[in-house]
């Protein structure tokens, strides 16, 4: 019986779920597990090996070969793939713009859940995906589903897109948001949906330290002194 505390965040794209769970991590002293990282983890090493994605037993040996673990230093999240630190490589276009593609297959699910779930056992912690509450955990203590106004979201991810694209506009970013909701919401395998006893927490207009005071509040109360 694992009696370690889970504290699991799903929402949509660009919603702040990893500012928040980073934060929770830090003040709670809990373990912060990017389940994201590691789908967009799995999609390097299948772009670097020409992963033919189609091909189930491809997948599944590639799959064997890979090891992925995650620390966190400085409050920094770091993600290494076969004990490589790929933490920037997998936030760059060609892993964003196939990681979606790859988070679809059922053999790749699979083998993330499963480790997902060996890291819930040995520590307390905030992991925050798409299908954490409903799926990886679905007896974790305290499940939050955030979301914001598509609109709002955009103007977030322009913000920190434009630093590197000039030319990037909002419109081409709430395109992309709405695709990847799209994509997340509809998929055959674990799509995004709010667990039924998930707390929503819409973030459009709170600011950061609101938003950890409502989910420290939640939480808490499940914490022994
Ligand atoms: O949270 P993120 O943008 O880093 O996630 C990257 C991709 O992985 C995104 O397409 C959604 C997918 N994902 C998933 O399907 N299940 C999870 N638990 C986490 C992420």
């Amino acid at each position: 019986m694992n009696n370690n505390l889970v504290v699991a965040i799903d929402g949509y794209s660009s919603c702040g779920k990893s500012t928040i769970a980073k934060a929770l991590a830090k003040k709670l002293d809990f373990v912060y597990i990017d389940t994201g990282a590691m789908y967009r983890a799995v999609t390097l090493y299948f772009l670097r090996n020409n992963i033919d994605l189609t091909d189930v037993s491809a997948v599944e040996q590639a799959l064997n070969d890979i090891s992925i673990s995650l620390r966190t230093q400085n409050g920094l999240a770091q993600v290494f793939l076969n004990g490589e630190d790929v933490s920037d490589e997998i936030r760059q276009m060609p892993v964003a713009s196939n990681v979606s593609k790859v988070a679809a297959i059922k053999a790749v699910r699979q083998a993330m859940v499963r480790q997902q779930q060996l890291m819930g056992q040995s520590a307390n912690i905030i992991m925050d995906g798409r299908d954490i509450g409903t799926t990886v955990f679905p007896d974790a203590q305290v499940k939050l589903f955030m979301t914001a106004d598509p609109m709002i979201r955009a103007q977030r991810r322009h913000k920190e897109l434009v630093a590197q694209n000039p030319d990037i506009t909002i419109n081409e970013v709430y395109e992309n948001l709405a695709l990847r909701d799209h994509d997340d919401t509809t998929r055959e395998e674990s799509p995004l949906v709010q667990a039924p006893d998930a707390i929503v927490l819409d973030n459009s207009y709170l600011t950061p330290k609101e938003q950890l005071d409502f989910a420290l509040s939640k939480i808490t109360p499940f914490i022994q002194s």
